[in-house]
């Protein structure tokens, strides 16, 4: 078994390599990675000397690459794709290139390959906001932001060529994941290594946006298990019924790095905040995945592990970083680095 995995130099793709390099020892791995500002050759420096690993730095929308790369391979795991929200807001150009370009280029050349299976790594919100209830994996799509308008760009693309092709097309959509290795503009590793850095916390609008919280090694485990097991043509939903308000995960976060809540600061909202996400995810039970639970549990370990390597997060917050951290932040309505009390 090859496997290509995109993406694999982010968060969750590497989180995916580091999991089949274990588990799955016999499996090649090939991680294509464009290495974009999420993407860091840090997060799969310890996979590099396994057997069977290897890495190439390039962009899935380049045909050719992805011409010569895919044919040889079994499976192809697309986690490659412009992932923040706020960046989106800013701008989707990029967002729009790989997040559908990008699939479509790979799909185009699966379509002349059919034995290869073909995974798109998807989220929650493309199903956009629910008041109430979950969704399932065949309610409507209603993406609210540029980020998850471009990711149901990506899944209905990839469903059109199963079904205009017979591709081996599945699809996974998992819930917020959280755990090692996060680009620290996400809000669970930004407000993790902020107090760390004696920062204040920027919590958006009211704070009462739901979100619900999953480990990162329970999606990657729920990836693979879609991998070998999902019927083709078919989408799974992924998430692990934390859902929780976000002053409420705030308040485990400072707990976690013994800091209090002094350290938040309501700001200005983020323009078309969906409000609450929320998955049914008994199709992938089927299959035999289930969380692992214990999500205090995971949260804190997952705080031990910002605390215990500044020397990943420090340079990630350096520089470009800066500027990105200023722009998004420091003119917002409510923002302030001195506390409410002594300001
Ligand atoms: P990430 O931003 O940490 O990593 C994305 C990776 O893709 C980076 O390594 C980047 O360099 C690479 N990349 C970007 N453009 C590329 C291109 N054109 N060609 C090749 N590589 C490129 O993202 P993540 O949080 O690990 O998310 C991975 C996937 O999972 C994404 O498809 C995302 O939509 C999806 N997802 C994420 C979450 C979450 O909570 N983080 C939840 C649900 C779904
Ligand atoms: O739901 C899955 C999605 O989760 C993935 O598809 C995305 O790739 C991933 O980025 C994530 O999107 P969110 O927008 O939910 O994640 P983010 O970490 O940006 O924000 C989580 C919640 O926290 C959201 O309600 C906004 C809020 N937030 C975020 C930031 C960055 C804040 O209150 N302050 C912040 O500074």
């Amino acid at each position: 078994m090859r496997i290509l995995v995109t993406g694999g130099a982010g968060f969750i793709g590497s989180n995916f390599a580091r999991l089949v390099t274990k588990e799955r020892p016999e499996w090649e791995t090939i991680v294509l990675d464009k290495l974009t500002y999420a993407g860091n050759p840090a997060n799969v420096r310890d996979l590099r000397a396994m057997q069977g690993f290897s890495f190439v730095q390039g962009d899935i929308c380049d045909k050719a690459l992805v011409g010569d790369l895919i044919p040889g391979c079994d499976a192809v795991v697309n986690f490659a794709a412009e992932t923040h929200v706020d960046r989106s807001l800013a701008g989707a150009d990029d967002f729009v290139r790989t997040d559908i370009l990008g699939t479509n280029t790979m799909l185009e050349v699966v379509r002349h390959h059919p034995r290869i299976r073909y995974l798109q790594v998807s989220t929650d919100e493309v199903y956009g906001s629910l008041p109430t209830g979950s969704a399932v994996e065949d309610s409507p799509l209603n993406p609210g932001n540029p980020y998850s308008a471009s990711k149901a760009g990506g899944d209905l693309l990839a469903l059109s060529y199963h079904r205009s092709f017979g591709l081996d097309v599945v699809i996974t959509r998992s819930s917020n994941n959280f755990g090692p290795y996060q680009y620290p503009e996400k809000v669970m590793p930004l407000f993790l290594t902020n107090v760390l850095e004696g920062k204040p916390v920027p919590l958006y609008g009211d704070g009462m946006n739901v979100r619900d919280w999953l480990f990162v090694e329970d999606n990657c485990r729920g990836v693979l298990t879609v991998l070998e097991k999902g019927v083709s043509g078919e989408v799974y939903n992924i998430g692990a019924g934390n859902e929780l308000p976000n002053i409420e995960v705030t308040m485990m976060i400072l707990d976690a790095v013994g800091a209090s809540s002094d350290m938040i600061r309501y700001v200005e909202d983020r323009p078309g905040h969906d409000r609450r996400y929320s998955l049914k995810c008994d199709k992938i039970a089927r299959l035999g995945w289930a969380p692992s639970g214990d999500f205090p549990g995971q949260l804190s370990r997952t705080a031990a592990w910002y605390r215990d390597n500044r020397a990943w997060w420090e340079p990630l917050k350096s520089g470009e970083f800066k500027d990105y951290y200023r722009r998004m932040y420091e003119g917002r309505r409510g923002y302030s680095e001195t506390s409410p009390v002594s300001g």
